[in-house]
């Protein structure tokens, strides 16, 4: 054996693999540990824990090896998802409220929408080569994403929207509200339950539109309503008092500033909610941006940059067009309203909250 082989083996390697395998380990952990917890609620383990169960009841009510699902529950305890007291294992409090199935706060749809992700995730070697996955714009939202964005807006952002929303004077007088691009139309859905004279229709695709109208029957709700169509393409034929316009393609774009303006009766509110890029401001966050570059829509094109559209306005000149056809009453920056991050689309970010009065 030459001497270069004997140092090799036998001496430390002059790099430390120590920065490198600090990383590969935190990848490693955290991917089984997604893995575990996307297993346990696709095995309806979560759901059988909703009242204290043994190892043996459950592995043999659902069919399961003992003793792999014996180390699950334990991790599970360590994560304090489940809790553990005489050989029962039950739910703690916050798998009863987000991981039960049948809980109003299931996160179920989050966890797939985080697994549909990486799925893409997988695929970057053969998207660096060939280009972005075409994807259908509609066929993207009516897929899992709107049921994810539903349950991460009850997480948190709805109630916080609807609560800065419902102290407006022009909120408690309005009659009639416009959802443009509403998907779960839960905004809606909660608008007309905070004022009760209040009628709200949620504009969105066609295919979309199917299940908003679950959302609706779920809910009860009575007064809202649902147009299909696209806004870039089709007119709008009713006015209102409030059209609020929430995380869309498009939302940045100026041409539809004009159109939701002729949509509004006098002195109606625009309510546009979106992640806007500041003059000067280039990345927000490089994995989302990679992400975000993942798929291309057809309808709208998209920019480089995580929620970047061709042709959107920076928030400064955003603002500056607003004024020409509004008066700007507030601009409300992300942590009075955001929900939490998820590191995934879907992420409020650096949001703004624009409440506008028409001219
Ligand atoms: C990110 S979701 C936002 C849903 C909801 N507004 C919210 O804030 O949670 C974007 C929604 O806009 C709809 N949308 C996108 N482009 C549209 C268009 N051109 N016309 C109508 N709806 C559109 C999508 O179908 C989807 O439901």
């Amino acid at each position: 054996m030459d001497q270069s082989l004997k140092e090799l083996l036998l001496e430390q390697p002059s790099v430390s693999t120590e920065p490198l395998y600090n990383i590969l380990r935190n990848c490693s952990y955290e991917f089984k540990t997604f893995c575990i917890l996307n297993t346990a609620i696709e095995l309806g383990i979560f759901d059988y824990l909703a009242s204290p169960q043994t190892l043996e009841s459950l592995c043999e009510t659902l069919q399961l090896n003992t003793d792999i699902i014996r180390d699950m529950l334990a991790y599970l305890k360590e994560l304090e998802l489940v809790e553990e007291s005489n050989r029962l294992y039950k739910n703690s409090a916050i798998s009863r409220y987000y991981l039960q199935s049948n809980s109003p706060f299931s996160q179920h749809n989050v966890v797939k929408n985080l697994e549909n992700g990486f799925k893409i995730w997988e695929k970057l070697t053969e998207i660096v080569k060939a280009g972005p996955i075409p994807a259908k714009e509609n066929k993207f939202f009516a897929n899992n994403l709107i049921h994810s964005l539903a349950e991460e807006a009850l997480g948190g952002e709805l109630p916080k929207v609807v609560g800065i929303i419902k102290e407006l004077p022009e909120f408690v007088n309005a009659k009639s509200l416009l959802d443009l691009g509403g998907g779960h139309g839960l905004y809606s859905i909660a608008f007309t339950a905070a004022n009760s004279g209040l009628w709200a229709d949620v504009y969105d695709f066609p295919n979309v539109i199917e299940d908003t109208q679950k959302y609706i029957n779920k809910y009860r709700a009575d007064r809202v309503g649902t147009i299909p169509g696209n806004y870039f393409k089709d007119g709008i034929h009713k006015c209102y008092d409030i059209v609020f316009f929430s995380y869309n393609p498009g939302g940045k774009r100026p041409e539809l500033i004009a159109k939701i303006h002729d949509r509004l009766n006098p002195e109606g509110i625009f309510i546009s909610k979106h992640c806007f890029y500041r003059q000067g401001e280039d990345s927000k966050n490089l994995l989302l941006d990679i992400e975000w570059n993942l798929l291309s829509f057809e309808g709208a094109p998209k920019e480089s940059r995580i929620y970047s559209f061709y042709g959107d306005c920076r928030l400064e000149e955003y603002l500056e067009l607003v004024k020409n056809l509004f008066i700007i009453k507030d601009v409300i920056e992300a942590p009075a309203f955001a929900g939490q991050g998820l590191g995934k689309i879907g992420d409020a970010l650096d949001s703004v909250l624009i409440i506008a009065q028409k001219k």
